[in-house]
């Protein structure tokens, strides 16, 4: 489709950025706040980038005041951050911690005092780490409920200030990672309990969906889905059959049982045959049912291409790296199914990731065709080296040229008529990367972490932080 004028970004558009709490807030083990299964296992040698570990993070535990004050100098109409689950259970069930309460309080009152809306995340990969060690986490369906005790207290406690709500962040990256690459905890690599607690982090999802309309009937609810959209490396018809098989295994597996309520029948029927499609419980399709959301949260970063793979053709060896993180480019295809491919025409990031706006329009495309609901991009933005200049400055043009292409497509789409509510960017400041410590930066705010400059964490407001002040004073109209 090709628009002659494109219409305005909607008057009420969530403007936004987003963190997640083990990414900034430190104070891991204070006031209260339980271990998470990260609080471990980034202690353990050799799991992360120089051993970082959120321990300290920038610092937003102590300096939230001040964070939102910048938040509110830039205009931002939405702010979307996770709550620690050990901060509020720190033995995964039984006592609630008064004290992580009372910080969620006072970050959300100081937001909504500065007319920001807040977008609260349930689950951002924090399991508290009683549970792992009590009966294996995401692998035992008793955490279900324990998820959902701890769900009904956030919705006690903050449904009267808050209205938009993620259910579980990014699912499909995080079990990647923790069952089939060995990255996140627990650290295995295993195709079987990766289906399997798959399958009970779908009901949690389904359970806390199904509680929140009970406790916040005027919210809305939606998980937040890696959405990386598959191309085929060409038109042949291997090609063809190998990219459909990676949309069905790698996007609607996911989507699918989050919009429909069921999984995506050729993938479960395959898996199936193999052994490997995790089993229904009596209940569980009614449960899944139940799980409807109210719009789909995407998380968007690239898109990904792929290419037919034989069953004996040895090791797959695609170049793309499709984990999202910088010296992971393992496991990228299943032989007889696909493999990744390169790209050729689009350019790549310093981290080796394709940049590729117009993807993100075909992905929000496809949701809205497939499933009809509105979209909320919880998640978009570049991750580099930024670098510090005299006078605190920070010239992060490409940051910009990056957010803008991508918005520009979010104009497109919705133009195309995807039903688009808000844009948050990743992130507001720079934060911990999961795996690679400080050195890559996403923020519109430096953090300073250089052991020259002292490592006193100071925030610095980057170019691109000017830039976003402006897009949303105008309402994306230059976009
Ligand atoms: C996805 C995750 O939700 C976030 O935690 C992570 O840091 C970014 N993408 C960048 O990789």
């Amino acid at each position: 489709m090709i628009h002659e004028k494109l219409p305005p970004f909607p008057a009420d558009f969530l403007w936004g950025s987003a963190s997640a709490a083990y990414q900034i807030e430190g104070a891991w083990n204070e006031d209260g706040k339980g271990p998470s299964v990260w609080d471990l296992y980034t202690k353990i040698p050799g799991t992360t980038f120089k051993e970082t570990s959120g321990d300290i993070a920038v610092d937003h535990y102590h300096r939230y005041k001040e964070d939102v004050q910048l938040m509110a100098e830039m205009g931002l109409k939405s702010y979307r951050f996770s709550v620690s689950w050990p901060r509020i259970y720190p033995h995964g069930t039984g006592e609630v911690n008064e004290a992580g309460l009372a910080f969620y309080d006072s970050l959300i009152d100081e937001l909504v005092a500065h007319s920001i809306e807040p977008v609260l995340t349930l689950y951002h990969w924090d399991v508290p780490q009683a549970l792992q060690d009590r009966y294996g986490g995401w692998e035992s369906r008793e955490i279900i409920e324990d998820f959902n005790q701890y769900c009904i207290t956030l919705y006690k406690r903050f449904g009267d200030r808050v209205k938009y709500w993620v259910s579980l962040n990014e699912q499909n990256h995080n079990t990647n990672h923790a069952y089939m690459l060995g990255m996140h905890p627990p650290a295995v690599k295993d195709r079987k309990r990766f289906y399997e607690a798959n399958h009970i982090m779908f009901l949690a999802n389904a359970q806390a969906i199904a509680s929140f309309r009970k406790h916040v009937p005027d919210g809305k609810i939606g998980p937040s889905f890696a959405y990386t959209p598959s191309y085929p490396a060409s038109s042949s018809p291997e090609d063809m059959l190998a990219y459909e098989n990676a949309e069905e295994f790698t996007s609607y597996w996911w989507l699918d049982v989050y919009c429909r309520g069921e999984y995506p029948s050729i993938p479960y029927r395959h898996l199936k045959q193999q052994g490997l499609a995790p089993v229904f419980e009596e209940g569980d399709q009614e449960l899944l049912k139940q799980g409807m959301p109210d719009f789909v949260g995407v998380n968007y970063y690239q898109t990904i291409t792929y290419e037919h793979n034989p069953l004996h053709g040895g090791v797959s060896s695609g170049k793309m790296n499709n984990t999202g993180q910088k010296g992971s480019n393992e496991s990228t295809g299943i032989p007889g199914l696909y493999k990744t491919a390169n790209n050729p025409h689009v350019e790549k990031s310093n981290w080796d990731w394709n940049i590729d706006p117009i993807g993100l329009r075909i992905g929000m495309r496809r949701i809205t065709s497939r499933y009809d609901l509105p979209i909320f991009i919880t998640e978009n933005g570049l991750g580099e080296f930024d670098k510090l200049e005299s006078e605190d400055q920070v010239h992060d043009e490409y940051r910009i040229a990056y957010l803008k292409s991508h918005l520009h497509q979010c104009k497109q789409a919705i133009a195309d008529g995807v039903e688009l509510i808000g844009y948050c960017s990743w992130s507001f400041t720079d934060l911990l990367s999961w795996l690679n410590g400080y050195q890559k930066r996403y923020g519109f705010v430096y953090v300073n972490q250089d052991e020259e400059g002292g490592k006193d964490l100071r925030r610095i407001k980057k170019d691109s932080y000017f830039w976003y002040q402006d897009v949303i004073k105008t309402n994306g109209e230059n976009i």
